[in-house]
């Protein structure tokens, strides 16, 4: 039997989606969607081998050849360099990266001192306000960012945002778009150049919308 595809995906809201997307390739989604703690996935046919992670360390296991390809959001690609291809978008995942803050009141132009903004996206943040050329002071928050601007911490976020119920919900609302996110799939350089023909027709099945 050959060798199976190792694919590195994130746990999370974006899986059943994924699931749904393999199960055209004749995976089923079971495989993904089960509520154990099992790290580790292997399909019914034994072809592909799923690895769980957190989002942000999706790149890293391609990247250095523990999976050959896998599966990760546009954010957790413009956080960091990678030397990586990124031969797919999915379509799957969407949402936005943006600024927002309390509701019906955004920050005023005239404040004296600079813009104080939460966010786990540092780098994607420095960007766009170097972008704008604005001056601000970030403050690194791992999660709940949507607690920043409710209790002073800062004056905005910059935060993924799907359906924009995490906001609502906190009393937030969205000031600025930065980005269009999706997932991708991205590829590890040397599996992708050897392209061995089950990698290339499981690519060919998930490039179906
Ligand atoms: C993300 C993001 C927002 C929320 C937006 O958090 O940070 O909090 O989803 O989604 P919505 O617009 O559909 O409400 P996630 O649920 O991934 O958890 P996290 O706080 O651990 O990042």
């Amino acid at each position: 039997m050959t060798q199976p595809i190792t694919i590195a995906v994130p746990k999370g809201r974006v899986l059943k989606s994924l699931a749904a997307r393999f199960a055209r390739a004749g995976i089923a989604p079971e495989v993904l969607l089960e509520d154990d703690r099992r790290l580790v996935r292997t399909s019914h046919d034994g072809s592909v081998r799923f690895l769980l992670l957190k989002p942000d360390d999706v790149p890293t296991y391609v990247e250095y050849g523990a999976a050959d390809l896998g599966v990760v959001g546009r954010d957790v690609l413009f956080e960091r360099e990678y030397d990586l291809y990124v031969p797919l978008d999915l379509g799957i995942g969407r949402c936005t990266l943006s600024v927002c803050g309390l509701a019906g009141k955004p920050p005023s132009s005239e404040q004296l001192r600079p813009l104080r903004v939460a966010t786990k996206f540092v780098n994607s943040a420095t960007r766009y306000y170097l972008e704008q050329r604005r001056q601000v002071e970030i403050i690194y928050v791992q999660g709940s960012v949507e607690l920043a601007p409710i209790t002073g911490l800062a004056d905005v976020i910059v935060d993924l945002v799907e359906t924009g119920e995490t906001l609502r919900q906190n009393g937030l609302e969205v000031f600025e778009h930065v980005a269009d996110i999706s997932s991708v799939v991205i590829a590890n350089v040397a599996a992708f150049k050897l392209a061995r023909q089950p990698i290339r027709d499981l690519l060919a099945v998930l490039a179906q919308p």
